[in-house]
């Protein structure tokens, strides 16, 4: 067992450090406009972080999850909203598209998306089917040469500036959950329209909207694997997507706890600095403990997956921990900052807000216990 990362792997930190770097200055203006990180998206296709798990022959950067989990993090603990965009596009578009896509579906939507070219989204949930993903009320009329698509789709993250659309829909419901598919639906389809953008607590420079479907003609050459192939193909992709919300947790909470433990060591009281009050040293001790566990959880569940071995209570395991983890000591790291803490230029309040998507998105924390459950009782 080794727990020092290899030469690339901190390469890889170095470079996603630099760039989240650059995320600070216009961090706080973005969350509370609202307004979608472009110029940072174009940067990350350079830097190849759109692509990164993706092979080289297809225009990847051809890392591993560990690498991708170490960017995530670096990224998420200044901004969060960039961190769930990338990895939105990267665990939930780039991997199905790779593991399970056609030769002429990966050279045609794989290749644009992985150079950054191109941003991917991914819907599954609906209004009436977030955590009983099976119950699926879209559909996907099978017309012979084509699909036509009909319902509406919750909550999808990249949904307003996305190219690529993975859409999940019943076909035949009688078979149910294996009579659902899995469509690359184009952003101009006709009768495909985008909803208003969300005003959300949180992530807020992350779009997310719902997508109405009318008779939108999707051609059969767009599904992704065997007829009924859908809800595994979106159940094998969240165990992906997880370890990308556990490292998304991971940074906002070690984001925090960063900031929390300067300001510790700046603020004086009663004519010492705050860090030399044991409440406060107790605080920092236990961010310390509980976050580096969630790191190994969460850096176990990227190795798992890189060692080809099963991953996916690996992958809940983290990302519920991890969530709760950063829930909590984001909490402490306003209460550290005092007043400061509860107002913008301090940063731990917009970490706070961020924070909470994480027990909910992906799964939320009763689900994960429920993904956990199912397989240590099997
Ligand atoms: N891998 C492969 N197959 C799987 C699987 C997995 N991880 N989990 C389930 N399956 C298969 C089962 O084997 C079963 O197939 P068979 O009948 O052929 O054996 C089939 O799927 C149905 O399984 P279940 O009976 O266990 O399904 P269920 O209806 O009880 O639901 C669930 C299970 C875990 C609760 C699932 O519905 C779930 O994960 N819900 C949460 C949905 C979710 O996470 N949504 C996230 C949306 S994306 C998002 O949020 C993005 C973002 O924020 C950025
Ligand atoms: P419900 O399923 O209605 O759950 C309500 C409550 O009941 C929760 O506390 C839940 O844990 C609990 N509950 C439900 N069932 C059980 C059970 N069996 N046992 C115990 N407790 C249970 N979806 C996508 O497809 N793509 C995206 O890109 C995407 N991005 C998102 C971005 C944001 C900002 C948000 C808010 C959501 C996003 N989602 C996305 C949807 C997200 O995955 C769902 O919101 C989530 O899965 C929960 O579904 P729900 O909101 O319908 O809640």
């Amino acid at each position: 067992m080794n727990f020092k990362l290899s030469e690339e792997h901190s390469m890889i930190q170095q470079a996603a450090r630099e760039f989240a770097h650059e995320l600070k200055a216009g961090v706080i203006e973005r969350d509370e406009k609202a307004l979608f990180p472009h110029e940072f998206v174009k940067k990350m296709a350079d830097l190849g972080f759109m692509g990164l798990m993706i092979p080289e022959a297809y225009g990847g950067a051809g890392l591993d999850t560990l690498a991708y989990v170490l960017v995530l993090e670096e990224i998420a603990k200044i901004d969060a909203s960039t961190a769930v965009i990338l990895s939105a596009h990267n665990s939930l578009v780039l991997w199905g598209l790779n593991e399970y896509g056609n030769e002429e579906q990966k050279q045609k939507y794989l290749r644009p998306l992985a150079a950054g070219e191109k941003l991917g989204a991914f819907a599954l949930s609906e209004p009436e089917a977030g955590s009983d993903a099976s119950s699926q009320h879209t559909t996907a009329e099978d017309k012979g040469d084509h699909y036509l698509v009909n319902g509406t789709k919750n909550w999808i993250t990249n949904g307003g500036n996305a190219d690529i659309y993975l859409v999940i829909a019943q076909t035949d419901a009688s078979a149910g959950h294996r009579g659902i598919n899995v469509l690359i639906v184009e952003k101009d389809t006709p009768g495909f329209t985008i909803g208003p953008k969300e005003n959300k607590l949180g992530i807020r420079s992350s779009d997310t909207h719902s997508l109405m479907f009318s008779d939108a003609k999707v051609p059969k050459e767009n599904r992704i694997g065997e007829d009924g192939f859908g809800f595994k193909f979106a159940m094998k992709t969240l165990d992906g997507g997880r370890i990308g919300i556990a490292a998304q947790a991971l940074g906002i909470a070690a984001g925090a706890y960063d900031l929390a433990r300067a300001y510790s060591q700046e603020r004086k009281t009663f004519g010492k600095p705050i860090s030399n009050h044991q409440a406060i040293q107790f605080k920092l001790a236990d961010m310390e403990v509980e976050i580096e566990a969630a790191r190994l959880l969460t850096y176990k569940a990227a190795w798992t997956k890189d060692q080809g071995l099963p991953y996916g209570k690996e992958a809940a395991m983290a990302k519920l921990h991890t969530s709760e983890v950063a829930m909590k000591h984001t909490i402490e790291a306003i209460q550290i900052h005092g007043g400061y803490g509860y107002v913008k230029e301090y940063h731990v309040e917009r970490l706070m807000r961020d924070a909470k998507i994480t027990q909910i998105y992906e799964g939320t924390s009763e689900i994960q216990r429920l993904v956990i459950a199912r397989e240590i009782l099997k």
